[in-house]
């Protein structure tokens, strides 16, 4: 897509140098994964957990598409030192209000990228003994991954690139543009939305 038609996302819109998926596309990728977990889940009422902030908005999306009852519930991380990261360490600073014991759980992801975050929830979440626990991931970057992870849903899979919008985060920003994009070089040094911040 050419970025003359970003103007319309306004003015940061300007650091986007190209847009990987549209958010045409991933609207109505969402929706076919909604559907398929309607019928998937029938009958089960699931709990669907996301880790924060990221997942923020495909999981609003994806839960305005299941048809079926369903809970949502959320946890939060934060990343321990580099060497501890690396290792798949990381220290919960939410955790989940719903007892999951017995309970179908769908990991719900924004992006998994070597897996190392994902795979220490998911042995965590394992501990207390769902009924089931798969994962759901919108983004995935399979050139990069460390640990295989079994993903029931999986909406694109992404090139090794460093990319924003639709959730996802340079230094905190960009996470409401509804698209994948990838940044402009000059925009790592000198954003235009920082200016708008004052
Ligand atoms: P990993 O799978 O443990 O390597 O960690 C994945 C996390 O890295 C995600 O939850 C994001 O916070 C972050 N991440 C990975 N790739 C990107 C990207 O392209 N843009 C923004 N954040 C990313
Ligand atoms: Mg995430």
């Amino acid at each position: 897509m050419k970025t003359d038609i970003l103007t319309s996302y306004g003015d940061f819109a300007h650091d986007i140098s190209e847009v990987i998926i549209s958010e045409q596309q991933i609207q109505a990728r969402v929706k076919e994964i909604g559907a398929q977990i309607s019928t998937d889940y029938h009958g089960k009422c699931p709990v669907l957990v996301g880790v924060l902030k990221g997942v923020l908005f495909y999981m609003a999306d994806l839960l305005r598409v299941i048809t079926i009852p369903s809970e949502v519930d959320f946890l939060a991380v934060s990343s321990y030192s580099n060497e501890a990261r690396n290792k798949g360490v990381v220290r919960l600073v939410k955790d989940l209000e719903i007892p999951i014991q017995n309970r179908h759980v769908l990991f719900v992801e924004d992006v998994i990228d070597t897996g190392l975050t994902l795979n220490y929830l998911l042995r965590s979440l394992r501990e207390r003994e769902p009924a089931s626990l798969e994962v759901c991931v919108l983004f995935n970057k399979p050139r990069r991954r460390l640990i295989d992870i079994p993903l029931k849903y999986k909406g694109f899979d992404l090139p090794d690139r460093f990319v924003v919008g639709y959730g996802l985060d340079h230094q905190e920003r960009y996470r409401n543009l509804p698209f994948i994009g990838l940044l402009k070089p000059e925009a790592f040094q000198n954003p235009n939305h920082l200016r708008e911040c004052g």
